[in-house]
């Protein structure tokens, strides 16, 4: 074998140990749709990042912390659309969302409501200024991010 043939062939036993684990994950579909929700889940994300970050402060800016609530509950919104078109995991998309989506789709709109909800009252609660208030309703909005993942997002730790 010459070296280049080696190089070749090591890249792809490193290719194959990359993919393998994941249902689908060899077929590695994509779809426009799927890289609109990353955004929004990745906006989504951000904005949490940022609001926790407030609390780690001595004196938290409560409006930065609103605003951020804001955000993620116009971007909360936006989710359901981006689940219409039926890409799973489990039907060989690359994406860390599970079939369960379309096949529950009651309980996928009551997780979506849940961050709707709990975002618009972490708004409210930054708006009113008590430290407390406004602990207790970011735990609660955390709280939705993970019931909604726990049950609808591919876990690869898991
Ligand atoms: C209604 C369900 C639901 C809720 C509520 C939800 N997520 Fe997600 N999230 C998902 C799904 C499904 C994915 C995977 C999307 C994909 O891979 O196509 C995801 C992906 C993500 C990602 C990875 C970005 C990406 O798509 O690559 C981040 C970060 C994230 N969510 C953060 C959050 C945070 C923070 C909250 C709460 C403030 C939250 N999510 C609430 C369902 C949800």
């Amino acid at each position: 074998m010459t070296f280049r043939g080696i190089a070749v062939a090591a890249f792809a036993v490193a290719l194959a140990g990359c993919g393998g684990e994941a249902p689908g994950a060899e077929a590695g579909l994509t779809n426009p749709v799927i890289e609109e929700r990353h955004d929004n889940f990745e906006g989504i994300g951000d904005a949490f990042k940022a609001i926790r970050g407030q609390l780690e402060q001595e004196s938290p800016d409560f409006s930065v912390i609103q605003a951020n609530a804001e955000d993620i509950n116009q971007r909360a919104g936006n989710i359901e659309q981006h689940f219409v078109e039926e890409t799973a995991r489990e039907a060989g998309y690359d994406t860390e969302a599970l079939a369960a989506i379309w096949q529950k789709p009651e309980e996928f709109a009551s997780a979506t409501q849940k961050l709707i909800d709990t975002s618009a009252a972490l708004v409210e609660a930054a708006g009113g200024g008590d430290p407390a208030a406004v602990g207790a309703a970011v735990k609660e909005m955390g709280g939705s991010c993970k019931n909604c993942h726990d049950q609808f997002r591919y876990d690869d730790e898991a």
